[in-house]
């Protein structure tokens, strides 16, 4: 089952689509003149980088890296790997990181001062869909943040439990049912 596996939905398809408008327009103010690359994580943030960038009327160049944190299917298990990451001079460059979900904030943090370190942007910012509030293992806000949403574990609009439920357009809370024993902690 995919949608009779969503126990209730928090953000449907044109309230995704309506904050993603107005996201887009606030980059592109913020970046105008600059050279701007979105460096996006996969897998969670595909479909929100595939509607933001069209909403962002400024021209830019994508990248991807790989981000995944190891020993869980569902969240935060403590390590961040990095793989597939870009080796590039970006100091002339200005870089907006984006990812699905901010929650302790790990990935992010890995993400940015690995971004400093090997490309040297000459400015970082980052842009997440949901801004989960979680206790934060890593001090950090997002500079651009589509919803803030609850402590609980959701899916859909390219986020997932072990691998499923990317496709959904819209973003629920999973039924507890379908935890397959594993709970998303
Ligand atoms: P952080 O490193 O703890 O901030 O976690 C960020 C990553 O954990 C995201 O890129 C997601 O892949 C994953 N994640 C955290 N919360 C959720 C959730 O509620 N649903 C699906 N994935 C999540
Ligand atoms: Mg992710």
């Amino acid at each position: 089952m995919l949608h009779g596996d969503i126990e209730r939905i928090l953000f449907d398809a044109e309230t995704i689509d309506r904050r993603i408008r107005a996201l887009g327009r606030e980059i592109a103010q913020d970046f105008a003149g600059e050279d701007l690359v979105m460096l996006a994580l996969l897998k969670g943030s595909v479909i929100f980088l595939a509607d933001l960038m069209r909403e962002i009327d400024r021209p830019l160049e994508i990248e991807f890296a790989i981000a995944s944190s190891y020993g869980a299917s569902t969240k935060s298990s403590g390590q961040v790997a990095l793989q597939a990451f870009p080796k590039q001079d970006w100091r002339d460059r200005c870089v907006l990181v984006v990812d699905d979900i901010l929650d302790s904030g790990r990935t992010l943090a890995a993400v940015t001062k690995r971004l400093q370190e090997d490309c040297q942007p000459k400015r970082i910012k980052t842009c997440v869909l949901l801004d989960k509030e979680a206790p934060r293992a890593a001090e950090l806000s997002p500079s651009y943040a589509g919803f803030r949403v609850e402590d609980v574990f959701v899916v859909g609009y390219g986020l997932d439990y072990a691998g499923r439920y990317r496709n959904l357009p819209y973003i629920g809370v999973l039924k507890e049912e379908c935890w397959q024993g594993k709970a998303p902690t």
